[in-house]
């Protein structure tokens, strides 16, 4: 897939805008899979009539569970719009930076969706889900008889997890990390089985082993999804698995977490948006021009003041900060703790003030 970009909003006719935005997606763009806010109609206007993109935009979202560019066509079949992989970016993107560490390691994937996939996707060899895992160590969920859902079988979920069946023996090799990828789905197996794992050093029913690494794409506590209020996202997973970890083992869980507000996230943000805005002249773009392209203004549009909005507050120059109503903020005014540089209503009201603004 080519990138056609246009760049139609200019100052003058030779430079392109010196802007961009990032879009969140849960609570802005979509609740569930419905477009909220006019987000149909306020992406559309990023485009020229041509459907070439006109302004550098992304979306930056604590969410995942899917390959981004699955998540790119998925996006792009909800809004209207063609959206690139490169366009996508989820909390679980910054995995891809560790496969040097893990590539051949034996490691598992946690949450909703296909993580699994997404990690395969990555690079990562030896990736069974927690499902997948647990299947091995009978009866390592007592109460897996109440539980009405089906599972995923042992054997069949991709070429690569076929692969990997005669070179891994989960009963000998030890995890090397968990990577909890998306929200995970079955809270209470899920705290057991990690907790197996942690506490043991990678291998449960052994003991005093120590803690593999932990990492969550994000830690948002709530997020904005169909229901009408707030629902618990990984950042509340990831309290009740650190609670009863540090009840039931010596040392206290050791953990990383990705995700906005973090600042590197917005600094990789910055760069994606950097190259999209250079991609008209990939081809004979120098170096220090990519390199040394720094935009007036960058604005990140989102509805979670404590994740979004605290996160382009940190993130400091060019990053401007836009509060809409349609998630997990509500509010008249403005939020107090981490007020907006901007709130507004929808997404489509926060692009058409961009757009006035800025062209
Ligand atoms: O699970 C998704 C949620 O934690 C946040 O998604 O798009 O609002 O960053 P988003
Ligand atoms: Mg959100």
């Amino acid at each position: 897939q080519t990138l056609s970009v246009s760049f139609s909003c200019m100052q003058s006719t030779n430079t392109r805008p010196s802007f961009g935005i990032a879009f969140d997606i849960d609570g802005v763009i979509l609740r569930g899979r419905v477009p909220i806010g006019g987000s149909p109609l306020a992406l559309r206007r990023l485009y020229d009539e041509s459907g070439s993109l006109k302004i550098p935009f992304l979306f930056l979202t604590n969410g995942g569970g899917i390959p981004e560019p699955k998540r790119a066509l998925e996006l792009s079949e909800l809004l209207g719009v063609n959206i690139l992989p490169s366009q996508v970016v989820q909390g679980h993107s910054p995995f891809r930076n560790l496969l040097g560490r893990y590539e051949n390691k034996l490691i598992l994937a946690v949450g909703k969706g296909e993580p699994a996939l997404v990690l395969t996707e990555y690079g990562f060899k030896k990736v069974l889900t927690l499902d997948e895992y647990a299947s091995y160590f009978e009866g390592i969920d007592p109460v897996s008889e109440y539980k009405k859902w089906t599972t995923v079988p042992v054997v069949g979920r991709n070429d690569n997890f076929k692969n990997l069946v005669p070179t891994c023996d989960v009963f000998t090799e030890r995890v090397k990390a968990a990577f909890v990828v998306s929200d995970p789905v079955d809270w209470g197996r899920d705290i057991q089985v990690l907790c197996d794992v942690l506490r043991s050093g990678g291998l449960p029913g052994t003991t005093n082993g120590h803690q593999p690494p932990l990492y969550f794409a994000a830690d948002d506590l709530e997020y904005q999804a169909a229901f009408p209020v707030e629902r618990l996202g990984m950042g509340a997973f990831r309290i009740a698995l650190e609670n009863v970890f540090n009840r039931v083992h010596h040392t206290p869980l050791q953990y990383i977490a990705f995700g906005k507000p973090k600042p590197i996230v917005f600094k990789n943000a910055e760069s994606l948006l950097r190259q999209l805005h250079s991609s008209r002249h990939l081809n004979h773009v120098h170096h220090e021009d990519f390199a040394s392209h720094s935009f007036r203004a960058l604005y990140m549009v989102g509805d979670n003041p404590s994740v979004d909005i605290k996160g382009a507050r940190q993130a400091g120059h060019p990053w401007i900060s836009v509060l809409t109503r349609t998630g997990v903020f509500h509010g008249k005014e403005n939020h107090e703790e981490f007020p907006a540089d901007l709130v507004v209503d929808t997404v489509e009201e926060a692009v058409d003030y961009i757009l006035t603004k800025e062209c």
